[in-house]
């Protein structure tokens, strides 16, 4: 056996993660199901000059048997059963000690129980979250590793080199036992989601409240990559709202549309949020837009039914709406990393917020100035929500009168504002010390006896309602 790493799996995401593994200097064995999909990337890796560093092979077990032990066999196959399928294929073929790596989209329960199935049978098992799309994956993606420590250090020369770098320090890292890589790449799309739509909502109050096109909405966000908002996010904004559609050459935006896909990692961020009791306010905000924006004719036909919405501007400026931007930003990160935070405790994970921060600033899909003010905001002390971190304190102060000043303007001009409304309410409820659930704690009291807490006097209490009522 000649090479130093498998993988399994050779569509976009597979194909191009084996041909940074190449180029890194690394001897890659890789095989796929179909063997045409083989074909195509022998030529690729031949035009790119990486044939001498790649083994093709087209049966199984003569693959995995190409790999020197203690092997460490990549798969990148569909989330779901065919990662099952894939396992109970290798099983057999594998000896004590190698490991298999999985680095698709997987819900980290899922992963967590091939985990649990695999250890004792001696295989290690790793759950390797990868973001970056496909130019990521072929050039550096940001690598989230959880599952089987010991075979981490098997593939962890090879992870690393193939993943991104920021200032020259590495985009991967080995985060926790089990699924934690899976679900930190989970919560890192739940971000990414609230981060999209946060923008999307930016982009609304620019078209529809301050009368802008798109080629003055693309020149704005890109003037704001020069600044605190400065990401991947915001730059992609900019290319994808000058993009010109050739057949017409109207602005590409106008014609694609408003419907939004999902491939299910932001309902597991919310899922996960709302089973460890964290409020993740602007991941669920996020998701829910995505949804309503795939009901075009239920939309359709509730504007028929309540008219069209007033033609009125929005009274902001375009310094409110960067502001109000980073506001937003900063409540869904500190939404985000809370849930990260109690998944860790609840699992024993141990995960470190200011590496994910860190090895989230290049790479990955959310690559951001800010992740760096964070990673280093929390080094100096990892306060659990970043709301509580000095640094971001004093960011927030300055921000949220422009995030309250835009959404009160979106409400008045009648657009809506989803993700960042709730990111707002999350702050302003986050930050009442007194707040409205005396009232809730009154009434379950009235209708089931729940009991109430009375500082000073008790936690068991219970009022004397009244036992008939007027209706
Ligand atoms: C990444 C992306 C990547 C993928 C998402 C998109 O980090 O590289 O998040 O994983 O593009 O799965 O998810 P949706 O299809 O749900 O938007």
């Amino acid at each position: 056996s000649t090479a130093d790493i498998g993988l399994i799996g050779l569509a976009v995401m597979g194909s191009n993660l084996a041909l940074n593994i190449a180029e890194k200097g690394y001897t890659i064995a890789v095989h796929n199901r179909s063997s045409g999909r083989i074909d195509e990337f022998v030529a690729e890796a031949r035009e790119q000059g990486l044939d001498g560093k790649t083994i093709a092979k087209y049966d199984l077990a003569d693959f995995v048997q190409s790999v020197k032990r203690p092997r460490s066999i990549i798969i990148m196959v569909k989330a779901g059963k065919p990662v099952d399928d894939m396992i109970e294929q290798l099983l057999p073929l594998l000896e004590p000690g190698d490991a298999i790596i999985e680095c698709g989209n997987s819900l980290f329960t899922d992963t967590q129980r091939r985990f649990d199935y695999l250890t004792p049978k001696g295989i290690g098992y790793l759950g390797v979250g990868v973001s970056g799309g496909e130019e990521g994956a072929r050039h550096g993606p940001s690598i989230m590793v959880g599952g089987s420590k010991e075979q981490w250090h098997n593939a962890e020369a090879v992870l690393t080199a193939i993943s991104a770098k920021f200032n020259g320090e590495p985009c991967c890292a080995y985060l926790g036992e089990g699924g934690a890589g899976h679900f930190v790449k989970t919560i890192h799309n739940g971000i990414e989601y609230g981060d999209m739509q946060m923008i999307a909502e930016v982009y609304g109050v620019m078209r529809d409240g301050l009368g802008m096109n798109p080629k003055a909405c693309a020149e704005v966000f890109k003037e704001w990559n020069k600044g605190p908002l400065n990401s991947y996010l915001i730059e992609i904004t900019g290319h994808v709202l000058e993009a010109v559609d050739e057949e017409t050459g109207r602005p590409l935006v106008e014609l694609i549309l408003d419907k939004a896909g999902q491939k299910g990692t932001g309902v597991w961020s919310a899922i996960a949020a709302q089973q460890m009791g964290v409020p993740a306010t602007a991941i669920e905000g996020a998701v829910a837009a995505r949804s309503i924006s795939a009901r075009k004719d239920e939309r359709v036909a509730a504007e028929a039914a309540y008219g069209k919405r007033a033609d009125k501007k929005a009274d902001v400026t375009l310094a409110d709406l960067e502001k109000a931007l980073l506001a937003g930003k900063i409540v869904s990160y500190a939404q985000g990393f809370a849930v990260i935070a109690k998944a860790s405790e609840e699992n024993g994970w141990g995960l470190p917020l200011s590496i994910i921060a860190k090895i989230w600033r290049a790479g990955c899909i959310i690559r951001s100035r800010f992740l760096d003010q964070m990673s280093a905001a929390y080094a100096k002390g990892e306060a659990t929500n970043l709301l509580m971190v000095p640094d971001f304190i004093a960011l927030m102060k300055d921000s949220h009168p422009s995030l309250r000043k835009v959404v009160a303007a979106a409400a008045t001009a009648e657009f809506p504002m989803i993700c960042l409304s709730a990111a707002l309410s999350y702050f302003d409820s986050y930050r009442q010390a007194q707040g409205t659930a005396n009232l809730i704690q009154g009434q379950r009291d009235f209708f089931g006896a729940h009991g109430f807490e009375i500082v000073g006097r008790g936690t068991d209490l219970h009022g004397k309602w009244p036992s008939t009522l007027g209706n």
